[in-house]
């Protein structure tokens, strides 16, 4: 289905949606009129008809709870390493949704997306899914050299494993909504079963400064976690995405790790892990606001061999 197949979009409608990235019904399906607005031009009454025409073309937002639960069967999760940290998550990372590690710099976010590259193309008995990963570097961290490190340290082919994470630089947020847009091509032909976005908020938080421009930034990113949530529903992936925050010790009343410049997520990941450094470079992760697990912390540790109890 094209979006000239929508009612009331022509074509010199359709490539005004194009050209500010709406390209599928789906993006269409996700957007707010004031988006379209935006975009194409078009009055917000129309724009709502169009958004209303792209949920209902795909059948967006009924199943029946035995659906539901069928669905969810399909789910699986993927191995963190650590096996305290894996029982905090009911066993690993899921697929069919988006988690997010949140900490400040050095919690060990970068070093939790390495191994889990690594880990997603472990056999399913030693909590892998046998499939690539898709790995989205915004910040240049991205090290061959680590998974080296952790392939050997599971006796894995290190090359093999490399050669199975397609590494794609962001450089800036535009590029990387992009990128998750493109994504889909890649994910049929390679087999992934794990996209990592790290970070997540660097290129939002540089690209959007200011007051002025925080409706626009939030719109932004609600639209790209949007895209990565229905790739993981549709494939049956798992979206890894990081978010540095900065800890505030000063800071005696309300949430210590407050990120300055606001909450930038929000609450569309579906899991929400807070890391932080602890003593002995240990660290603890918190789960946050999980929908179906109870609130907890677990204490893991990063060494060369990677992520460990
Ligand atoms: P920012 O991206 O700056 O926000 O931080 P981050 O949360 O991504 O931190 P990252 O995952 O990069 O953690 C870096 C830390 O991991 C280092 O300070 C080390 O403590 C640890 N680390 C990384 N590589 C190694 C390694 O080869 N051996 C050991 N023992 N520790 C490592
Ligand atoms: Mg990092």
């Amino acid at each position: 289905m094209e979006l000239e197949d929508l009612p009331g979009v022509g074509e010199a409608t359709a490539d005004r949606l194009r050209d500010a990235g709406f390209k599928t019904v789906e993006s269409i399906a996700v957007a707010t009129p004031g988006e379209l607005k935006d975009a194409a031009g078009m009055g917000e009454s129309i724009a709502t008809r169009v958004i209303n025409a792209a949920r209902e073309s795909l059948q967006m937002g009924f199943m029946t709870g035995i659906e539901v639960l069928e669905k969810r069967k399909t789910l699986r999760k993927i191995t963190t390493g650590s096996s305290t940290l894996d029982e905090l998550l009911g066993g690993g990372i899921e697929t069919q949704a988006i988690t997010e590690f949140f900490g400040e710099f050095g919690s060990g976010k970068t070093q939790l997306c390495h191994q889990l590259t690594v880990n997603v193309q472990l056999p399913e008995d030693k909590g892998g899914l046998e499939k690539t990963a898709f790995y989205i570097d915004t910040e240049n961290t991205f090290r061959p050299e680590r998974i080296i490190q952790m392939s050997e340290a599971l006796d894995l082919d290190p090359m093999k494993i490399l050669d199975n994470i397609v590494v794609a630089r962001a450089y800036n947020s535009d590029h990387q909504m992009l990128l998750a847009e493109k994504a889909e091509d890649i994910i049929k032909e390679k087999n992934i079963g794990l996209i990592v976005v790290d970070s997540l908020t660097s290129h939002f938080r540089s690209d959007y400064t200011g007051r002025g421009m925080l409706s626009e930034r939030q719109q932004k990113l609600n639209r790209h976690m949007h895209g990565l949530q229905r790739l993981s529903d549709i494939y049956n992936l798992a979206v890894i995405v990081t978010n540095q925050v900065m800890t505030r010790p000063d800071f005696f009343f309300g949430d210590p790790t407050a990120p300055i410049g606001g909450h930038i997520v929000g609450h569309s990941s579906t899991f929400r892990i807070y890391l932080r450094k602890s003593k002995g470079g240990k660290r603890v992760a918190r789960l946050i606001d999980s929908p179906s697990l109870p609130e907890g912390e677990a204490i893991f540790s990063v060494i060369k061999d990677g992520v460990r109890d």
